[in-house]
């Protein structure tokens, strides 16, 4: 089948990439010429594992290619997806759609005689589907096309392999023609049994939120935990153990830290707000999520202000980690985007060190010491602090991390180091939610 992806961004650009290595021959567009030179030259402009490999084999195929021009492309489609960002309008937490909704205009101008399926990939409030036909049918009377909605569940850091063994496909759309070539497009997927959930668009948009909030509220909820388990004596990651083997709850998504981050939770909680607002249906445990994670990054900044005796004035505090999680340069939302601002404001110098994110942490953080490594950044500091999770933060050599810091203080706020272990090699140690001698 012939693809145009629209929105050549995280998603836009691996779902296009693994697609094409479907069968199917895809051009993935974007407005922004630096990411389609990039890609033309065969550099990747994201960190995503893997995709770098996707991306050249399947150009090499000649099933893959980049265009900053939609006209060409979209006519004799099968399918034209919408990967467009949505980002939380600025003022009122609602989806910004003005991307989708222009991106769905220049689609209507571009499309030719022939049947197309039009998707939206972009995470979109309940209606949107409605809209953008509204809008399509409005440019082009005549046009042979359906909108479906089809959104997209991957996860930056494992996106490759999210997409090509999802848990579900979700569909929604109101037309059989729309849903043969929905099912013809993941049919690779279909002969490994994925369910394909086909829907109607207000349930497929809706299913997108709902699953984003319950994960943010499980995050949430372990934090809240971990919170308790602090003031009775009780260690978070026993409980998370405890509960996350029974089945009916699951052990993802139950890590107590510094609050989440990324380019999705926090702006889909909002938006879900909105929607339910503006439907007259109250969605309270999703409002008291998105109140709980704002205050749980601001609660992680002051914890490392008091086990710093609750002075920063000329501490130096190295970081490890700044991206929202491990395995993408993804900064958007990113705790570190509270913290390090806020030990800053209090007098503190920061050397920071993330393997892929600092590129992008400079455009959003300033007036600290991007370092080579996460030993360059430990050197005379007057303590760490783990943000993110990477792997090579794991096992780092705790002799050379003692010997390198000033004082051998650690606060840990992915609890990646035991605080048995930490307290025998000589550190003062602070977890999340664990007692001090917790093996
Ligand atoms: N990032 C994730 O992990 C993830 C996961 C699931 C769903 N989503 C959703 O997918 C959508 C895209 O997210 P993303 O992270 O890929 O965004 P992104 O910002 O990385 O990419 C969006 C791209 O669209 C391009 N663009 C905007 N308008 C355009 C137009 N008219 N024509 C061509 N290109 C245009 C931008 O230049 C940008 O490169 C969002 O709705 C998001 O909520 C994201």
């Amino acid at each position: 089948m012939r693809v145009a992806m629209i929105g050549t961004g995280y998603v836009g650009l691996v779902s296009g990439a693994c697609l094409s290595e479907f069968g199917h021959t895809v051009v993935c567009i974007d407005k922004d010429d630096s990411k389609i030179a990039a890609l033309e030259a065969g550099q990747i402009p994201i960190f995503e594992p893997g995709l770098d490999e996707v991306v050249k084999t399947n150009v090499a195929a000649k099933r893959l290619s980049f265009s900053r021009d939609l006209k060409p492309h979209v006519q004799n489609c099968d399918a034209v997806f919408i990967a467009v960002g949505t980002p939380s309008r600025r003022g009122d937490g609602h989806a910004d759609l003005s991307y989708v909704f222009s991106a769905a205009e220049e689609v209507a101008a571009a499309l030719d005689d022939s049947y197309t399926v039009v998707v939206t990939k972009s995470t979109v409030p309940v209606g949107t589907g409605r809209k953008v036909e509204d809008i399509i049918r409005k440019v082009r009377p005549g046009a042979q096309f359906d909108v479906a909605s089809n959104p997209e569940f991957l996860r930056e850091g494992s996106a490759i392999e999210d997409f090509r063994r999802p848990d579900r496909v979700v569909v929604g759309c109101d037309s059989e023609r729309a849903r043969e070539v929905m099912r013809e497009l993941y049919r690779p997927l279909y002969l490994n049994e994925t369910p394909l959930v086909f829907t109607s668009r207000e349930t497929s948009e809706l299913i997108k939120y709902a699953s984003n909030a319950f994960l943010a509220t499980k995050i949430a909820f372990i934090n809240e935990m971990a919170d308790l388990c602090e003031k009775v004596g009780a260690d978070v990651q026993d409980v998370a153990r405890g509960i996350g083997l029974d089945k009916r709850i699951g052990s993802k998504f139950l890590n107590a830290g510094p609050g989440y981050g990324g380019s999705c939770f926090p702006k889909d909680t909002l938006a879900l707000l909105k929607t339910s607002e503006e439907a007259g249906a109250r969605t309270r445990i999703v409002g008291a999520v998105v109140e709980s994670n704002a205050e749980r990054k601001l609660a992680m900044a002051r914890k490392i202000e008091e086990a710093f005796g609750g002075d920063l004035k000329g501490k130096t505090v190295a970081v490890l980690g700044l991206t929202f999680k491990p395995n993408t340069d993804d900064m958007r939302d990113a705790p570190s985007l509270v913290i390090v601002p806020y030990l800053q404001e209090r007098g503190a110098m920061v050397r920071a060190y993330d393997p892929e994110g600092m590129h992008e942490a400079a455009k959003h953080l300033s007036g600290l010491a991007f370092c080579a490594d996460a030993y360059e950044a430990l050197q005379g500091a007057d303590g760490v602090v783990i943000l993110t999770e990477w792997n090579e933060f794991r096992a780092l050599d705790l002799g050379r991390v003692h010997k390198a810091l000033k004082t051998p203080l650690m606060i840990d706020l992915r609890n990646i180091y035991r605080p048995a272990q930490m307290g025998a090699a000589g550190f003062r140690y602070v977890g999340v939610g664990r007692p001090p001698h917790a093996a």
